[in-house]
């Protein structure tokens, strides 16, 4: 039995008015994505204050990431480059709480009820996600310290709801403004390694932009060596030999930023497992609901897909392309857009886009953090790109295969196949997830194939729900 699952994102439900035929390619994959494909971020930024990190051993989070394991959760942003660890500062008053806290009981366990503290910091997180953005729009950046405990809990988080961590290192400090200055990374791996904390690496946040950020200019053949220098610092500690490294990170491919990725991977390509690279649509203070649903939008991220790869291929043929860094709209989100169901449009899409051409891993920015393109908000709600991000997580495995719609804009009428994940306890090898995004503001009907017709067929429906309609929560 061929069971087809089909994630349909709608505008709104009125009667079809056209047909469109569907043309599936169900003989062989044409690639495969891995397991890891839909990750998670948390925003470096989140370290600012350090006893904001201690929310993340709040159980709401735990169960919530969990839900979308198994993935990467990638610590940075642009905050990578401005946080100092300090192996001994002591840590804060509440982070001491927590950690005697955690040394009680095992170590995933979540905060007792007892907890007092915890429930200061709830209260307290909205108005510190509203500072956090509002530094990120002052581009005025500054040192942080980063304590033994912030990378306690990063790391118990992420291992303990099913994430593998990726931790970006500082990448600005320099000596004399030239190379890397590695001396606080050797501290911070030096207190990873000893507290066996299995972690995979990158080293800076878009470092295209580190002149505009920090005055500093470094350009793609030194950012190679730096890494070249790191890969060296990790085969010192035996925990670290085989440790992952990623990178250069760099933002959206404009021309300077394609020129520091060629040459970054001409002289540091070897030293890495993956390259990495950010895309956003839109700048999320301009973007309008009309760009969340515009076909021209969803696919200028295929054009930047390919300028990354016409790019890997000529230097580190064969290296995997993931997405170190992504969302709907850049500085946050755009606000009461990128936290509603409309979001779903660039989200979903993303995920079948970046697949169909091969991108083997996608870091949502951000899980759990300030701004609006969150997956659970400051109430520890989920949002709806949550919801969608579980549904996809449950449903779609990792062959993907050819799908297209026989119609005159087919670009308004979005189809994605996938082989179905096996993991799921109802599907099995051979079933299929289609998912279709209809930009149309009219019911479309999909007709599959002929060879379909006697298959039975899973309909989940996604449709606006309440007076909010596409911008409900
Ligand atoms: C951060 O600290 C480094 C090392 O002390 C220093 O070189 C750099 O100028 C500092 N950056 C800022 C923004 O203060
Ligand atoms: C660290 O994790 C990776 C990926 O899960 C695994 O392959 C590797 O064996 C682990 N290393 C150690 C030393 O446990
Ligand atoms: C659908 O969009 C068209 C063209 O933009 C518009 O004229 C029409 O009123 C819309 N219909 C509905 C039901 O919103």
């Amino acid at each position: 039995m061929l069971v087809l699952s089909l994630l349909v994102l709608l505008l709104l439900a009125v009667p079809p008015r056209q047909t469109a035929e569907l043309q599936l390619g169900l003989r062989e994959p044409i690639g495969a994505v891995s397991p890891a494909f839909l990750s998670l971020t948390l925003d470096a930024s989140l370290a600012r204050d350090p006893r904001f990190v201690a929310l993340l051993r709040h159980p709401k989070l735990h169960t919530l990431a969990s839900g979308l394991s198994p993935g990467f959760l990638r610590f940075g942003g642009t905050s990578t480059d401005f946080l100092i660890f300090n192996p001994k500062q002591d840590s804060t008053w509440e982070e001491k709480v927590l950690s005697e806290l955690q040394a009680e009981g095992d170590v995933c366990g979540a905060w007792p009820s007892s907890a007092v503290v915890p429930e200061l910091l709830l209260t307290q997180w909205p108005l510190q996600e509203k500072l956090l953005l509002a530094e990120h729009s002052w581009k005025k950046h500054k040192n942080t310290t980063i304590t033994r405990n912030t990378l306690d809990i990063l790391h118990t988080f992420a291992s303990c709801s099913g994430f593998r961590l990726v931790f970006g290192l500082n990448a600005l400090l320099r000596r004399a403004g030239l190379q890397w200055d590695s001396s606080n990374a050797k501290q911070l791996l030096g207190y990873c390694a000893q507290r066996s904390y299995n972690i995979s690496w990158e080293l800076g946040n878009e470092p295209n932009s580190f002149r505009k950020k920090a005055g500093i200019y470094i350009d793609g053949f030194q950012l190679g060596r730096d890494f070249i220098h790191l890969r060296q610092l990790l085969s010192q500690h035996p925990l670290y030999r085989h440790a992952e490294l990623y990178g250069p990170d760099v933002g959206q491919p404009r021309k300077h930023t394609q020129h520091l990725l060629r040459s970054f991977l001409k002289s540091g390509g070897k030293a890495i497992d993956s390259v990495t690279w950010h895309h956003y649509y839109v700048n999320g203070r301009s973007a309008t609901r009309e760009d969340f649903l515009s076909p021209d939008v969803l696919d200028s991220f295929a054009t930047a897909v390919r300028d990354v790869q016409e790019i890997v291929e000529a230097t580190v043929p064969g290296k995997k392309v993931w997405l170190g860094e992504t969302s709907s709209a850049y500085g946050g989100g755009a606000p009461q857009l990128s936290n509603t169901y409309v979001a779903g449009f660039m989200w979903l899409d993303k995920l079948g886009l970046a697949a169909r051409c091969g991108i083997d891993v996608v870091m949502r920015q951000v899980f759990f953090g300030a701004g609006s393109y969150h997956l659970v908000d400051a109430s520890f709600k989920p949002l709806p790109d949550y919801w969608l991000s579980l549904l996809y997580k449950r449903l779609v495995g990792t062959r993907v295969l050819e799908a297209s719609v026989e119609q005159a804009d087919a670009r308004r009428l979005r189809v994605y196949l996938h082989c179905t994940n096996p993991q799921h306890p109802k599907y099995r090898e051979g079933d299929v997830t289609l998912f279709a995004l209809n930009l149309y503001n009219v019911t479309q009907r999909l007709q599959l194939p002929k060879q379909l017709w006697s298959k039975s067929v899973d309909q989940y429906l996604l449709l606006p729900h309440g007076k909010d309609s596409i911008l409900s929560r």
